[in-house]
């Protein structure tokens, strides 16, 4: 029997500071019905200053361990999907594993954007499927606030920072209605797009982190696109239909987008885990955050299969079918 992944459990943190649309409504031009129309966020929140996207990552991260009740010790791999890491070096996974007290292991940090967890994803998944890794914590974590204009009104009330936790490990795959785990994973990439979504900074040109510039409409376009292809790429794979799926799970970014991928699906929205009115997009977070909330409310049980999707800056997009 081949090796799969199966998750073994999730986990999530938020900061604790909230700020609704009506806080940013004193600080920018704009307004709570604008901002809820036109993406579906009513409030979001925003790590403190001080508060890292490892402080962020390394509490889901525990989040997750505690709910698997296993070791930090028995962990052999560490991969971290953010856009916004502590420092350009060392990578965020790294200052996790010294966190957790994680002995030497593999640890290092995937870039996708928005679509890094999925990403994420599929590399521990291939990591276990090649039999090069038992157990490996994915984490999506993002300090979002770090990176807004705040002189831009159509980008920086639309983001949020948090972080999401996902284990999974190395198991005998089953066939037929026993079967568990990640079932496939499908990432895109088509780099021409790159100037829709961009920081304008970074390391090697103007040596900040520069801020989030974005083509918002014609990213939506785009977004419905590329999100529907990647989901009816999974199912294909798996000659599943979407009538079959219990959860979609999709990147937050705009309520709009996750309900004409749903549409497309001919998926009812009581089906979709949303958490887009609360917390903002958060990136590489959006996903697992989602897919946390999905499984401590009850909704998403052992047994469900689980569709994620997501799209972001690159552009990136990319699908992962999982029965949890
Ligand atoms: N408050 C009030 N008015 C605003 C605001 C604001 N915050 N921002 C823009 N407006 C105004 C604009 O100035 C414009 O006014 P005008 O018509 O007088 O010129 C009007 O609202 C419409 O602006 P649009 O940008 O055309 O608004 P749109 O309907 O496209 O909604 C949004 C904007 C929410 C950004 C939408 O385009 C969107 O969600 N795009 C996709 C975002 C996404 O999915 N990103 C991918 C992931 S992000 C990542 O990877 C980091």
């Amino acid at each position: 029997m081949p090796v799969i992944s199966t998750i073994l459990s999730t986990g999530s943190y938020l900061p604790e500071r909230i700020v609704t649309n009506a806080d940013l409504e004193k600080i920018v031009d704009t307004t709570d019905e604008w901002i809820h129309q036109r993406s579906g966020i009513r409030e979001r929140h925003f790590a403190a200053e001080n508060e890292t996207t490892s402080d962020m990552a390394l509490k889901a991260a525990q989040k997750a361990l505690e709910s698997a009740n296993i070791s930090a010790e028995s962990l052999d791999g560490i991969i971290v999907a953010t856009t916004t890491p502590d420092q350009t070096f060392p990578s965020v996974a790294t200052k996790v594993q010294a966190a957790l007290g994680v002995p030497i292991c593999v640890a290092f940090d995937v870039q996708a954007v928005c679509t890094g967890f999925v990403y994420a994803l599929s590399v521990a998944d291939n990591f276990i499927k090649a039999g090069q890794l038992k157990r490996v914590l994915v984490i999506g974590a993002e300090k979002m606030s770090s990176i807004l204009n705040w002189e831009d009104r159509t980008t920086c009330v639309l983001f949020g920072d948090g972080a999401g936790a996902m284990i999974l490990e190395a198991k005998e795959g089953k066939s037929g209605s026993e079967r568990t785990g990640i079932f496939s994973t499908h990432l895109y990439a088509d780099g021409k797009l790159r100037d829709l979504l961009y920081t304008d900074g970074g390391p090697a040109t103007t040596g900040q982190s520069g801020h989030i510039v974005m083509q918002g409409r014609e990213v939506f376009k785009y977004a419905v696109t590329f999100m529907a292809g990647a989901v009816n790429d999974a199912l294909a794979a798996n000659n599943v239909s979407a009538q079959e799926i219990d959860w979609l799970v999709p990147h937050q970014a705009n309520i709009r987008i996750i309900e004409a991928t749903a549409k497309k699906l001919d998926m009812p929205i009581e089906r979709v885990i949303l958490t887009v009115e609360k917390h903002g997009n958060t990136s590489a977070a959006s996903i697992p955050l989602a897919f946390d909330e999905g499984v401590r409310s009850g909704r998403i049980k052992r047994g469900n299969l689980v569709l994620m999707e997501a799209m972001g800056g690159g552009i990136t997009w990319g699908s992962a079918l999982a029965r949890f």
